[in-house]
This record gives structure tokens, C-alpha cells and sequence, in this order.
């Protein structure tokens, strides 16, 4: 009988097991109440007088491995094994570090290079009136213009809306601050439009303007030639008539992009100049308007969508890419 003891002492210490119902079986045989053990101590009573001394020994030896194996099997020193079996000076896992959104690393290029010639940025709210949005600008009430920029209206009588430019920032500057100034709005904009891969009813802007004496169209053209120079490498620029209510004259301005490579020819429709902004000089009718006299000073204005020119950088095709929020797309944008 002493044999079979030492026997399951080495069964028992041998045990290994992380199934909850293989240690509970375990228990039951060494520890129930007709267990292993208890039997032992049954037959204790029958064991001749000199060999009780060996035989108790050797079950209370028993008893206590089976024991101690059960402490050690129990959940939570478990997971203290496993702990234990950890390399702690391993390296951490790295952390996931989040990215700018396209739109604000380029908005903030964008800022930096006015920055550098005395531009400062002025915000302005979302929710427009009409007379900041419109009216002030040039676009009385049923002007055809006003169609260019196809509305959300909040209320009507009087109107509230959400603004279809950033020019309605610049208005606001002007009824509260004296020339010269300088100073760019960026901002969300909104327009009534169909989304597609080119446009959406919602996107971003960066307006410009600059009040001051004297400031003529040759002002305006080295501003932008620089401002192209700094954010894409080109210097080559023109300006194409064009209509906007509240500068005259009006002006497109597109940038030669060249015509090195099939994207270039794509993009361009084989042309090689891309549209990148509209300006002018800021109407007088405008200047009156907020109480600058327009004999005294003149001023630039040009304003360029934010989306437009991270597409033409990053080489995008799909302006809704922009609002989807696709970890995959903005990841790119990690090391930026
Ligand atoms: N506000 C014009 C638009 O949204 C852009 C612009 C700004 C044009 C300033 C000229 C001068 O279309």
C-alpha cells in the first residue's frame, strides 16, 4: 500500500491542467468524500500497529501535495504564472498615434506661406445672415449671382443661412477693424450641390484679403505668384478674366503644372494649366459698405477651395474621400 502512495504522490505532482472541469475532477478523486484520501483513512484502522507511524506519514505527504497542486492550479495564481512567465523588459507595444486630417495639413501650409508675408487668420460663424453672406458683398436680392451659390436657408424673412463662402469672414473683419489689414479666412462652407466625385455640399475654403493705400493688381499677382511658388514648386501663373460680384476687375487663376507625366495630362485635359483660386480687386461698393473709403483705399481679395488643392497634391480622385473618414486613406497622411 505505501507503493501505491508514493505512486499518486507522483500523479499528483505531476498534474498539469488549465481546464476548470479536469481540476475539479482532479478534487473530486483525491479530496470527495469517497475520494482518494478519505479512503486511505479509512483503511488506516486496519494497518498493523508498526508500520501506522510510515503509512500516516506518507498520507499526510499525500494530502498535502494534492493540496498545495490545487492552490497552484487555482485561477488567480494562474495568471500569476503567466505573469511571471512574461518578458518585462520587453518593449511596449507601440501606441497608434493619430493623424491631421489632408485638409488641415494643407490648410495650415497654406496658412504658414501668408503667414510669412503678414497675413493673420480671422474666423468668422457658419450660420449667416444674408447681409454678411450677400448683401454686403455685392449680391443685393435677386441678383442673378446669387444662383452661383446654390443655398441651404436655415429661416427666411429675414434670411438665415448656412454661408456658401468664407468672404462673409471678411465683411465681418472689416465693420470691425481699420486698413491696412491682412488677413485670411479659412472655414467650412456649404452650397446646395449634388455630390459626386467632384464636388460636395460641403467643403472647405481659404479666402484672402489684403486692404491698404495704394495696393494695385500687380500686388495681387506677385502675392499669388509667391503663394504658388511656396506651395507647389510653380511660379508660372495666369489670369483669366472672370465674374465675381464683389471684385473688379475679376480674375481665375490657373497654374502651370506641366505636362511631364499621364497624370499631368489628365489632369490637366492635356493642357498643362490647372484652375486653382478666383480674385479680384475688392469692389468699392464693397468697401462703402462697411464704412472703408474706397478713394482712400483699395485692397485684393482671392479665395480658392481647400479640397481642390489637396486632390491636385495628393493626386485624389474622389472629394468624398474627404468626409468618409477611411483609416486606410488618412493613415497616409501619418508622417506628414
Ligand atoms: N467667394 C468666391 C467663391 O466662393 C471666391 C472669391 C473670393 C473670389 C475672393 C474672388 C475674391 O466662389
Amino acid at each position: 500500500m505505501l507503493e501505491k502512495i508514493d505512486e499518486l504522490l507522483v500523479e499528483v505532482q505531476n498534474f498539469r491542467s488549465s481546464a476548470k472541469d479536469e481540476i475539479e475532477q482532479f478534487r473530486i478523486r483525491f479530496n470527495g468524500k469517497k475520494g482518494v484520501l478519505n479512503d486511505f483513512f479509512e483503511r488506516f484502522k486496519e494497518v498493523p500497529n508498526e508500520q501506522k507511524r510510515d503509512f500516516g506519514q506518507k498520507i499526510n505527504s499525500l494530502k498535502q501535495a494534492v493540496n498545495a497542486k490545487l492552490e497552484e492550479l487555482k485561477p488567480s495564481s494562474q495568471s500569476q504564472i503567466i505573469v511571471e512567465k512574461e518578458d518585462l523588459t520587453r518593449p511596449a507595444f507601440p501606441l497608434e498615434l493619430g493623424s491631421r486630417h489632408p485638409i488641415n495639413l494643407v490648410k495650415n501650409k497654406i496658412i504658414d506661406i501668408f503667414k510669412s508675408i503678414g497675413f493673420a487668420v480671422a474666423d468668422g460663424p457658419e450660420i449667416e445672415d444674408d447681409w454678411h453672406n450677400f448683401t454686403a458683398l455685392n449680391l443685393p436680392e435677386y441678383h442673378p449671382a446669387r444662383d452661383m451659390q446654390d443655398t441651404f436657408f436655415i429661416e427666411q424673412n429675414p434670411d438665415v443661412l448656412l454661408r456658401t463662402h468664407t468672404s462673409s469672414v471678411q465683411i465681418r473683419y472689416m465693420e470691425n477693424n481699420e486698413p491696412p489689414m491682412r488677413i485670411l479666412a479659412p472655414g467650412r462652407v456649404f452650397r446646395n450641390e449634388a455630390v459626386s466625385s467632384r464636388s460636395h455640399c460641403i467643403f472647405h475654403q481659404i479666402e484672402g484679403l489684403y486692404i491698404d493705400e495704394n495696393v494695385s493688381f500687380a500686388d495681387l499677382k506677385q502675392t499669388i505668384q509667391f503663394f504658388t511658388t511656396e506651395l507647389f514648386g510653380k511660379s508660372k501663373i495666369r489670369m483669366r478674366p472672370s465674374y465675381f460680384p464683389f471684385t473688379e476687375p475679376s480674375a481665375e487663376v490657373d497654374v502651370y503644372w506641366g505636362l511631364n507625366s499621364e497624370t499631368d495630362y489628365r489632369i490637366t485635359k492635356g493642357t498643362g494649366w490647372l484652375e486653382i483660386m478666383g480674385c479680384g480687386m475688392v469692389d468699392p461698393a464693397v468697401l462703402k459698405n462697411v464704412n472703408i473709403d474706397p478713394d482712400k483705399f483699395s485692397g485684393y481679395a482671392f479665395g480658392m477651395g481647400i479640397e481642390r488643392i489637396v486632390m491636385l497634391l495628393y493626386q485624389m480622385s474622389d472629394i468624398r474621400m474627404f468626409f468618409e473618414n477611411d483609416i486606410r486613406m488618412l493613415e497616409q497622411f501619418k508622417t506628414l
